[in-house]
């Protein structure tokens, strides 16, 4: 048995998840957490420093700085400069703060996690969206759809990578399509890279966009963080990495009286994570892998939803149109199951399902999802 099989109360927690149906009979599987407890490096780090006892204000330190460093090239080998980094208390502020460090227009391609569509909005920044393609061999970006929503005054592309919810890992040669796009027409690219450190194919390896080359790294924003891969995103800790001194600091100023210092125990939970947590990361992926199996098994066997592979994240896109249903989120809620409407990520008729579980939560959510599917 493995530890994640082993499930956790989090019913009558703070977690925003489990409350959202509390008292209700409805397994939720919506928002991006895991009901996975963290690492224990991670728990042990926190009770050290709980033990400290003075929580005042804080920052990095070099052991942390060097944490960070020494993950990103072992693990993408992407060699950057302390300096180049921009800690963050959670990278839906780092999307918001990259439209405000820009005066033009923002591209991205739908679907797409939600703050991706609000983040211009809430900037004063007009927004261009571009249909992803589903293919038969998965999804891809449309360059034909991106240029035709390129206008001239674009200074931004928010790309997702790995991308939340369709599941891709981004290719080099995706990828360094991307980058002449931008570099053609002179876009920032601000790369969401929350969902790195979950890549489930073995024969895939994450590529941040800015390690394509350096004029790829001079017109990036990277977004992590070690909060999905390791679970702990309520510890609101996070960074950017920005290799250009003037678009860092164009972002800097963005931020400027905004943005507050990171939590302490978020950025000691950081250290942790990326430096003694690696057993635990490679059963996690083991554990994911197979939950995703069992996913596309069993969406696929039913009649009226489909979904393709998912070779990164632990969230499955699924197509359900073909159930009929006008409001297919709030129908699988009648059926006991809370999944994530994917009207809002701009893709109506379609569900986004979180397999971070306990394989016996997944299964009973899975027999709930047969029965809403044979209901339709
Ligand atoms: C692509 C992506 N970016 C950002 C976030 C949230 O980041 P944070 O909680 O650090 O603001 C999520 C969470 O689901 C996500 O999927």
């Amino acid at each position: 048995m493995s530890s994640f099989d082993q499930p956790i109360d989090r019913r009558h927690s703070d977690s925003i998840k489990w409350s959202k149906y509390a008292g209700r009979d409805v397994l939720p599987l919506w928002v991006a957490d895991m009901d996975f407890a963290a690492p224990s490096a991670v728990i042990e780090t926190l009770h050290r420093r709980i033990e400290h006892g003075v929580f005042g204000y804080g920052g990095p330190w070099p052991s942390l700085t060097e944490s960070v460093l020494t993950h990103l090239e072992s693990e993408y080998d992407w060699r950057i400069e302390a300096e180049w980094i921009v800690w963050l208390p959670g990278l839906v502020s780092g999307l918001n703060i990259a439209c405000r460090a820009v005066d033009g227009a923002v591209l991205t391609a739908t679907p797409i996690y939600p703050p991706f569509l609000s983040a211009p909005h809430f900037s004063g920044r007009k927004l261009n969206r571009a249909e992803l393609a589903c293919t038969d061999d998965g999804w891809r970006f449309d360059q034909a759809a991106l240029l035709a929503a390129l206008t001239p005054d674009t200074d931004l592309f928010l790309l997702c990578h790995p991308h939340n919810p369709v599941g891709r890992c981004w290719s080099r040669d995706e990828l360094l399509e991307l980058a002449a796009l931008a570099e053609a027409n002179d876009l920032i690219v601000c790369s969401d890279e929350i969902h790195c450190g979950l890549i489930l194919d073995a024969d895939k390896r994450h590529i941040p966009f800015a390690s394509l080359s350096p004029a790829a790294a001079k017109r990036s924003i990277t977004l992590m963080a070690p909060s999905k891969t390791f679970n702990i995103p309520g510890l609101g800790c996070a960074f950017a990495v920005i290799p250009d001194a003037s678009l860092r600091h164009r972002f800097e100023h963005a931020m400027h009286g905004i943005v507050p210092h990171v939590n302490v125990l978020g950025l000691a939970a950081c250290e942790a994570a990326y430096r003694d947590s690696g057993d635990w990361h490679r059963e996690l992926i083991a554990y994911l892998r197979a939950n995703r199996d069992l996913v596309i098994a069993t969406v696929n066997r039913e009649k009226g939803a489909k979904m393709k592979s998912v070779e990164a994240t632990y969230l499955a896109w699924i197509d359900v149109r073909q159930l009929g249903q006008a409001k297919p989120a709030a129908h699988f809620e009648a059926h006991g199951l809370g999944l994530s409407d994917g009207a809002d990520f701009g893709a109506p008729g379609w569900l986004r399902l979180n397999f971070g579980c306990p394989r016996s939560t997944l299964e009973e959510a899975l027999k709930r999802f047969s029965t809403a599917c044979r209901a339709a």
